[in-house]
Formats: C-alpha cells, sequence, structure tokens
C-alpha cells in the first residue's frame, strides 16, 4: 500500500488534478493497490437522482483478506491491536497481525457455530474491549453485516435499531469499565431483546465478572465458545457492492437512520484516506481516541488503520481518569506518532490546566488530528502548541457517518495549515458551495450549502430498507447533488466547516436530530409539547437547550425536570441529556402553527435583543415571557 501514499504537496496537486480529469482511472490505480479475489469489470456507474452508485462492479473481495491476510507474510509479528484498558494498572494486551488473524478466525467461526450467514445482520453492543475488534471483523469475514450501537445508547435505542435491521445476533458483554464506575452492558441487552423477535443469539464478553442472567438456548460466553471451533475460517468471497456494515446516525427528521455502507468502495477509500491524511510509516503507533460506536472508530480504529498493516491503539477509559493526564500518558507509555481525537476532549483538557499536558513527552507525536465537530481557535492553538509542541501538523479533518471517510483534510505535513480551517478536499472528492437555488458558488470568501457532485469510493449506498428516505435527505435538496447538512466557507480553497444548517445538533461531537430529543421529551407524560435548539457551549461545542410546555396540572418544577431527564435517558440514553431545560407557557408558532426555531436559537443564545421581525407570531407575547424567563435561569 506505500504505492498510494502522496509524500509532497506536489503530489497531492498532482493527484487532485488525476482524481478530477479521469476519476475513473484514478480509483482503477488506487484499488489495484488491494488484493481482489476477482478483478472488477465496470469502476463506477452511477446517477444522484435515484440515487444509484456502484463502484466495481463485479470485483470480488473481503476487506478482512486485505486487513490481515495480506500482511501475514511480511508483518505477521507486527503489532496490529494495542489494547489500552480503563485502569492503568491492569494489563495492556497486544495482539499481532498473525493473533489478531487467528482470534478473528476463531469467532468468525463462532458466529457460523451459532447459524449466523453472508448477508445476516448482527448487533455489536460492547464497551471498547479487544473482542469488538475482532468482532466487527469476524462479522466481515463471514460476509455478515455488523451494526455497531454505541454502548452509550439506552435499550430501547437499541431495541429500535436491532428492529430496523432485524439483526439475528447479538455481540455483547457483561458489564463495562468507564472510569471509576462499571456499568451494566448485558443487562441492558436484555431488557432491549424483550423488545425483538428476530434475535436469535447472543455473545457475551466476560469484562467486569458481574453477575448476568443468561438466557439459556440464546445465550453464550465468548471464551467459552471460542475453545470450541477451530482457528482456520476461509474468507467470505463478497461482491463490492454487498453490504459491509450499517451505522446507525440521526437526521433532523425521525429516528436514526441506518447508513449502508459497502464492501469494495469502502475499503479502497478508508485504506486511501489513512495512509494520506496520517502519513503513516510502518513502525509508527497511531492512536485514535474515538469510540468504535462511532464511524470514525470504524474507519480509523480498526479499517482504516489495518488495511494500511498499522499498529492501531484502542483505549477503553475516559480521558480524566484517573487524571486529566491520561491521553498522555497513554502516549508516552506507547510512543505514539499519530493521535487523533475530538474539540471536546481538547477542550475538556485544556479546562483541566497545562500541568496534565506538560508533565508529559509526547516526543513521538508527528501528526495530531480532530474530528467530528469544528475546532474553534483557541482550541486549534492549545492542540497544537501544548500537545503537538508546536511542531506536529493539527489535520483538522472532516467528514460524516455517510461518507464513510474523511473528505477534507490536511495530509499529514504535506498542507498548509490554517486554524479553524478544514483544508482541501481529497484527491477524488469535490466539494462545491451552492446557494439556496442551487447555484454553484464560484471563488474564495464565499459561504454557501456544501455539497459535494462526483461519487467517491466510500459513499453511503442507502439507508437501511428505506432507500426513498436515502433520496429525500440527501439527494433531493440540491438536484445532482450529495448534500452534506453544513454550511461551509472557502477561503484560497481551503474550507471551513460553520456547522449544520439543518436540525441536527453535535453536541461533544455526537449528532442528534432535534426531532428526536422532542419526541424523546414528549414521551415523559407530565410533557405537553417541546421544542429543543442546541446554542454554544464551551466545552461540548453545542448543548442542547429544551423548551417545554408541561401539563396543565403539574406544578412541581423538579419533578418536570426528573421526568424528563429520566425519559431521554430511557429513550436515547444519558448522552442526549438537556443541558438547560427552559419550562414555557407557549412556543413562539407561526399562525400556521409551524414554530419559530429562529427565536428560541437566539434565546438559547443569550442574545434577546435581536430576535428579528416577531410579527408573523400567533401570539407575539409569548416571546417576551420566553426572554424573561431565559434570564431569569441565566442569573
Ligand atoms: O457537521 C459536521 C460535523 O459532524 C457531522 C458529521 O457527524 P457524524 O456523522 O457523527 O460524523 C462525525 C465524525 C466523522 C458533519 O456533518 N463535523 C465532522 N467533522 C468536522 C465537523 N465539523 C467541523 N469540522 C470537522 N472537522
Amino acid at each position: 500500500m506505500d504505492q498510494i501514499q502522496l509524500r509532497t504537496f506536489s503530489d497531492y496537486e498532482k493527484a487532485y488534478a488525476a482524481s478530477i480529469n479521469d476519476p475513473v482511472k484514478f480509483w482503477e490505480e488506487i484499488a489495484a493497490a488491494y488484493s481482489w479475489q476477482a478483478p472488477w469489470h465496470k469502476t463506477l456507474e452511477w446517477e444522484f437522482e435515484t440515487p444509484a452508485v456502484k463502484w466495481f462492479q463485479g470485483g470480488r473481495l473481503n476487506i478482512t483478506e486485505n486487513c490481515l491476510d495480506r500482511h501475514l507474510k511480511e508483518r505477521g509479528a507486527d503489532i496490529a491491536l494495542l489494547w489500552e484498558p480503563n485502569d492503568p494498572k491492569e494489563q495492556e494486551v497486544r495482539l499481532t497481525y498473525s493473533e489478531l488473524h487467528n482470534e478473528v478466525s476463531r469467532f468468525a467461526n463462532v458466529l457460523k457455530a451459532k447459524g449466523v450467514k453472508k448477508g445476516d445482520r448482527v448487533a455489536v453492543y460492547m464497551p471498547m474491549i479487544p473482542e469488538l475488534t475482532i468482532g466487527v471483523l469476524a462479522c466481515a469475514r463471514i460476509g455478515a453485516v455488523h451494526s455497531v450501537v454505541f454502548a452509550g445508547f439506552s435499550s430501547n435505542a437499541l431495541a429500535d435499531r436491532i428492529n430496523d435491521s432485524q439483526c439475528v445476533c447479538v455481540l455483547t458483554a457483561d458489564g463495562m469499565y468507564r472510569g471509576s464506575k462499571a456499568l451494566p452492558v448485558k443487562a441492558t441487552v436484555d431488557e432491549a431483546l424483550e423488545q425483538c423477535t428476530s434475535v436469535e443469539s447472543v455473545i457475551v464478553v466476560r469484562r467486569d465478572g458481574r453477575d448476568v442472567t443468561m438466557v439459556e438456548g440464546r445465550d453464550c460466553w465468548y471464551h467459552e465458545a471460542v475453545v470450541e471451533v477451530d482457528t482456520d475460517c476461509p474468507a467470505e468471497p463478497m461482491d463490492a457492492e454487498d453490504l459491509l456494515f450499517i451505522l446507525y446516525t440521526s437526521g433532523s427528521t425521525g429516528k436514526p437512520k441506518g447508513v449502508v455502507h459497502t464492501c469494495g468502495g469502502y475499503m479502497v477509500y478508508a485504506g486511501y484516506s489513512f495512509k494520506n491524511v496520517f502519513q503513516y510509516e510502518r513502525g509508527d503507533v497511531y492512536w485514535c481516541t474515538a469510540d468504535v460506536g462511532w464511524i470514525t472508530g470504524h474507519s480509523y480504529i480498526i479499517y482504516g488503520p489495518l488495511l494500511n498493516g498499522a499498529t492501531t491503539l484502542m483505549f477503553e477509559g475516559v480521558p480524566t481518569f484517573p487524571d486529566a493526564g491520561r491521553f498522555w500518558d497513554v502516549c508516552d507509555k506507547y510512543g505514539v506518532n499519530q493521535f487523533y481525537t475530538a474539540p471536546t476532549a481538547i477542550r475538556a483538557l485544556m479546562a483541566c490546566g497545562d500541568e496534565f499536558v506538560d508533565r508529559a513527552e509526547l516526543g513521538a507525536l508527528k501528526v495530531i488530528g480532530s474530528v467530528g465537530e469544528p475546532i474553534n481557535a483557541e482550541a486549534w492553538h492549545w492542540y497544537h502548541d501544548r500537545v503537538g509542541r508546536g511542531n506536529c501538523p493539527v489535520v483538522d479533518t472532516w467528514w460524516q457517518t455517510e461518507t464513510g471517510g474523511i473528505m477534507i483534510s490536511g495530509l499529514g505535513n504535506l498542507s498548509p495549515q490554517r486554524p479553524t480551517y478544514a483544508g482541501r478536499p481529497l484527491p477524488g472528492i469535490q466539494p462545491v458551495l451552492l446557494d439556496a437555488e442551487s447555484n454553484e458558488i464560484e471563488g474564495d470568501g464565499v459561504e454557501g450549502y456544501l455539497c459535494i457532485k462526483h461519487p467517491w469510493p466510500s459513499m453511503l449506498r442507502t439507508t437501511y430498507g428505506d432507500h426513498e428516505r436515502c433520496k429525500n435527505v440527501y439527494f433531493s435538496n440540491y438536484e445532482g447533488y450529495y448534500f452534506t447538512g453544513d454550511g461551509a466557507r472557502r477561503e484560497e480553497g481551503m474550507y471551513r466547516i460553520i456547522g449544520r444548517v439543518d436540525d441536527v445538533i453535535n453536541v461533544s461531537g455526537h449528532r442528534f436530530g432535534t426531532a428526536e430529543i422532542e419526541n424523546a421529551i414528549n414521551a415523559s407524560p407530565l410533557v405537553t409539547e417541546s421544542a429543543v435548539v442546541g446554542y454554544p457551549h464551551d466545552i461540548k461545542g453545542q448543548g442542547i437547550y429544551a423548551y417545554v410546555i408541561v401539563d396543565g396540572a403539574t406544578q412541581d418544577v423538579q419533578a418536570v425536570r426528573t421526568s424528563i431527564i429520566d425519559t431521554l435517558v430511557a429513550e436515547i440514553g444519558a448522552i442526549a441529556k438537556p443541558d438547560v431545560i427552559q419550562i414555557v407557557p407557549g412556543l413562539p408558532k407561526t399562525r400556521s402553527g409551524k414554530i419559530m426555531r429562529r427565536i428560541l436559537r437566539k434565546v438559547a443564545e443569550g442574545d434577546t435583543t435581536n430576535l428579528g421581525d416577531t410579527s408573523t407570531l400567533l401570539d407575539p407575547s409569548i416571546v417576551e415571557i420566553i426572554k424573561a424567563d431565559a434570564n431569569q435561569l441565566r442569573k
């Protein structure tokens, strides 16, 4: 794969030009760096109307052969997976490529023994332990479609996701450690499964040793099952366009949707983008602090690094346990060369003071990355100066669950940097800024809706079970373009992401639809109606601000708050807890009944002097009450 690495800025410029002039030829050359069981006959067929996008049609492959088998001869003894436990006193795990290959093959055989077949969906609800990576790869090995659900989601959220794609198997653990806490995991699965009929088997990894209920005939222990099978499991031949995984993500309407990625294109792009953004060299230790429950973990803890024969570090814990120096201690312990985290973590650690980062060496760091939300200038400089010691490029990587891989970013130290700007598109990526009439805005110093005008190999193919939704959400707003949902600014060819322009809020890098949170809040028996908006939050990027109308008979404000929080935790999970709950007598609605969110956003931002035109409101006086109460709440 070394042949796909760009080594200078001029390499990048040439590759970019080539990828625009002849995308098919460009991607054919990149794809040739991988191992295919059968060559493809058509590189690309596409239209953005239905939409229908197919890459490398006819090609046969298995991504795990590319992640594992392909490296065995030359790198079998290299470390593939490093695992750092929550408690620094516990022993770490180091798995070589050949050991990881064995573990994946064994577990793949367990899945087969449980009756899981190619095309079946497997839900993975796990803490950040090696068996999570092994489980994901084991699914891919036999052609089962993994659907990883972040273990912070509630049983209801898990049940929705299991039911939406009719998973037949769940991979989970007894419990999990997070900082000083041990939390239940299997019990949450058990609760979820009361609402699911499709699941036939549950495989449980022992992590914290707590008592769990094992359902006879359905549940088994991972450590018992793996000793009963052999370690040889040939990789299932997959069509390039067969499903590799589903990952649920929130949108502006309805329930989270299952974003679908397929085998060939995803593999080609995950490997290519990893190599070039992080400028990974053999022997480097790379660490991405994300959870595998999100796309960042899929593409840049598991697939991207392993496709390149890299050493990827997986961390079970949290940045502040045992203290706020944990990230930097881990970097020093393993000599981390590339470090990839989220602005929220950077801001939170920055707020803890410099002594933690200053006491570390961090001498091996070469590239430091940021992902998930805009990084503000102050956080960028702290990251660059304190963590990177002023001599590591910051790669601010813009991308999405739907894009499968990094789309706009600097490439290691090849690219010029500009704080708060993600940078230039990767080769093969054609971003445009559109105005409200779908015209492309040319030139520099301009802002618009960020769209992509040509397919790239790892783009989503559909939303599981509902292709119409994929069309409506991503391909209907601006005909002929993929719409990202983000607004952006372009300056000297570099893009700065301004943020979402739809009703999606980004809290600590986690996406929530405002409608999704409102539906959850409305499930509280004390609530009549609610409206949720995002507002700027010093650490989380955006906080959740909920305006709630309570049932007329309810007097006890504290009871309402508790009920709302409990309901949200049950419906979605603790990550969706609102930062502010304001109880209001009504919502600012137009005569046609539409909530004027613009006003609610302004009030949430603390800007109550400049609310714009409120004359179309059914009852403008409601705004005065909301304003006065918000000011009160802030005191
Ligand atoms: O708004 C953008 C923001 O995160 C959204 C995608 O969220 P998700 O699918 O959960 O994936 C997050 C990790 C890839 C985008 O629409 N976002 C992501 N990266 C950046 C960003 N905003 C600004 N700068 C970034 N680097």
